[in-house]
């Protein structure tokens, strides 16, 4: 059986550490996967991810940034996620069309109904199966995403940079977005440590995954 996952949340909410980790668990069990993340996750991408997050392109128009995330979501929906579910394989995401909804809409205040429309047109509006939004207060987030950029010597840092206020929208976009979608998001206290975080994941997963 495939399955679509995604995990969402703010910078530094352990997203990464969480995909790992269920990655290592799924490997285990013998589940076939696929990891993936956005931006990025094809060739095009790559590029694109290049783009979109150095830092030497501060002052990007915002309309600018939504097509950029959404033409690489295209590239990476159709030769990497959609072939993997074709597959039978479970694929876990790192971010996917929430983030552009949140970081677009609620963060840099482009109509929501307008992006929907975009994701309808150039995705038929494929949502994941289950999704994992880590929250914590962004203070806390920033200060472990700094953390890491500093110890990966990444220049990968174009939102870090961005105010705090930005960052509150972003945290409270999500949540709006699981309110709404109660049955696909699910909300975990980014704050547990990663080992009762990684638990609770694990005890969302069907029956056919958990072995
Ligand atoms: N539950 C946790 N408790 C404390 N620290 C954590 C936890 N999860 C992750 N971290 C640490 O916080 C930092 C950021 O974690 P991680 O890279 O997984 O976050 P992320 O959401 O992928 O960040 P980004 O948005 O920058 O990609 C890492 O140094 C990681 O070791
Ligand atoms: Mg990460």
């Amino acid at each position: 059986m495939s399955l679509f996952i995604t995990f969402e949340g703010i910078e530094g909410c352990g997203k990464t550490t969480q995909i790992n980790l269920l990655a290592a668990f799924l490997k285990k069990k013998e589940c076939p996967f696929l990891l993936t993340r956005e931006p990025g996750g094809t060739k095009i991408g790559e590029k694109i991810r290049q783009i979109l997050l150095s830092s030497d392109h501060a002052g990007m128009e915002p309309m600018t940034e939504l097509f950029l995330y959404v033409a690489d979501r295209i590239q990476h929906y159709r030769q990497v996620i959609a072939p993997a579910l074709r597959d039978g394989k479970t694929v876990i995401c790192d971010r996917f069309a929430d983030a552009t909804t949140v970081y677009q809409g609620f963060g840099r205040g482009l109509d929501l109904a307008w992006i929907e429309g975009v994701h309808a047109r150039a995705l038929e509006n494929i949502k994941p199966d289950l999704t994992f939004l880590l929250d914590l207060p962004v203070e806390v987030g920033l200060k472990r995403a700094w953390k890491r950029l500093e110890k990966d010597k990444t220049e990968e840092d174009r939102f870090e940079k961005e105010a705090l206020d930005f960052h509150r929208r972003i945290r409270d976009g999500y949540l709006t977005l699981a309110r709404n979608e109660p049955g696909r998001i699910i909300v975990l206290d980014g704050m547990k440590e990663e080992g009762a975080l990684h638990r609770e994941i694990v005890s969302h997963l069907p029956c056919s995954l958990q072995g």
